[in-house]
């Protein structure tokens, strides 16, 4: 196991009927700015409950945050805090407004010429705004994360910074919140969720055995509880279940001490810059693409997860490796998420774009460092 540092401050308010305690979370005395989405909170009654455990607090409103939120939107927001005073933000909704909101904190302290350093060329977040959020939708594990990943919709270019400096000062979850989402929410949350997994752990060994089993207990516990919370939205246990896999798939925990590779995020993302494909379904994508083109790279992995995963042990290594792609694809087609790139529509002609943005960056990936725009094109041709 490497060496690690490992810290999350990060306050989970956890179970039904925990929204009114946001009352009792926000700083006395803030002027608050909340963020929403396109307006699902307004329908789902998750606005109204805010809003009436706030009634007391001085709040001002910033909506129309949409998925794959994008750096213009931000930049209103940024004008808003800058104009009100707002000395508190809080995120109700999913993980584009979490991410927004983060990134909005960044900004609108920031010192440079252009906020847009922050994610283009990695520019330190030496301030940011506190912020808090009430999360709707259990997907992407920004609410105990110091993650965001925000557009640019003017050069189609989907970028992601970090900073434990925007990492939520408290996060209320509700399961009851899964209750309205549809099932193309849910099964790309899912998806989302166990390729969090994957990343932080279909690489190498390096004996790190309690970390390997966390990971393994999430891919199972999604297995499970998934395809329950699609069929029944009102199955509290599973949509519980769900929506705590989906934080700890990415609070840092099962990261510690191991290698990652994030290659599949990296590559997901100009999907979605490029077609508009839901995040989620992006990695349904290109994830089997990973494991079939890095099968050599990932063998004990690879056969680890298809053993403890999908109890598949006959064959050679090629053939284990096969099959645990092929079931990896069932999970993902049995979500009702597809996996080929002809099914979004997507032309041969993305890859080429794609690829050439890469092979521009000089950019290596992977948990060896050895994932070049040539190991993309591969990627992708693979879901041809
Ligand atoms: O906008 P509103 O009206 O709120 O509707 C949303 C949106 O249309 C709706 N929704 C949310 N909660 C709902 C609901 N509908 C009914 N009932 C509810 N309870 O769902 C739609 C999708 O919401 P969005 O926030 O976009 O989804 P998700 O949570 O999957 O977030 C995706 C974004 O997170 C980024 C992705 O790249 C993408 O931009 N990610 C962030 C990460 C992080 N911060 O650590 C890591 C991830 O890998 C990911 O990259
Ligand atoms: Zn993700």
């Amino acid at each position: 196991m490497y060496n690690f540092e490992y810290k999350n401050p990060v306050k989970i308010i956890f179970g039904k009927g925990t929204i009114p305690s946001v009352a009792n979370e926000v700083p006395k005395g803030a002027k608050i700015l909340m963020t929403y989405g396109g307006g699902s909170i307004k329908r789902t009654g998750v606005y109204d409950q805010v809003k009436n455990a706030l009634k007391d607090c001085e709040l001002v409103e910033f909506s129309g945050i949409e998925p794959n939120p994008h750096y213009e939107t931000c930049m209103k927001a940024v004008e808003v805090v800058k104009a009100e005073n707002i000395d508190f933000l809080l995120a109700v909704g999913g993980g584009s407004v979490l991410d927004a909101t983060k990134f909005i904190a960044a900004a609108a302290l920031y010192e440079g010429d252009d906020p847009w350093d922050i994610l283009a060329k990695g520019a330190q977040v030496k301030e940011a705004l506190p912020l808090a959020d009430v999360l709707t939708l259990p997907a992407t594990g920004s609410e105990m994360n110091g993650n965001s990943v925000i557009t640019k919709a003017a050069t189609q270019e989907k970028k992601a910074f970090g900073s434990p400096l925007v990492m939520p000062q408290f996060s209320i979850l509700d399961p009851e919140c899964v209750f309205t989402l549809p099932d193309k929410q849910v099964a790309n949350g899912v998806v989302d969720a166990f390729v969090h997994v994957m990343e932080q752990y279909l690489t190498f060994n390096v004996n790190a055995p309690l970390q390997d089993r966390l990971a393994e207990g999430i891919l199972l516990t999604l297995v499970e509880e998934g395809p329950k919370v699609l069929a029944d939205r009102k199955d509290y246990t599973a949509a519980a279940n769900f929506m705590w896999s989906a934080t700890m798939a990415l609070n840092g925990l099962i990261a510690v001490g191991v290698p990652q590779d994030w290659g599949t995020h990296l590559i997901g993302h100009e999907l979605t810059a490029f077609h508009g494909i839901d995040h989620g379904r992006t990695l349904a994508i290109v994830l089997p693409g990973m494991m079939n083109l890095k099968r050599e790279n990932k063998k004990d992995k690879l056969l680890q997860f298809g053993e403890r995963i999908w109890g598949i042990s006959d064959g050679t290594t090629d053939e284990r490796i096969d099959a645990t792609i092929a079931k990896t694809v069932e999970f993902f087609e049995s979500l009702g998420v597809p996996t080929t790139l002809p099914e979004y529509d997507v032309p041969a002609s993305t890859i080429d774009r794609i690829t050439l943005r890469f092979k521009e960056s000089g950019m290596k990936f992977g948990e060896k460092g050895d994932i070049d725009y040539q190991g993309v094109e591969a990627i992708l041709k693979d879901r041809l």
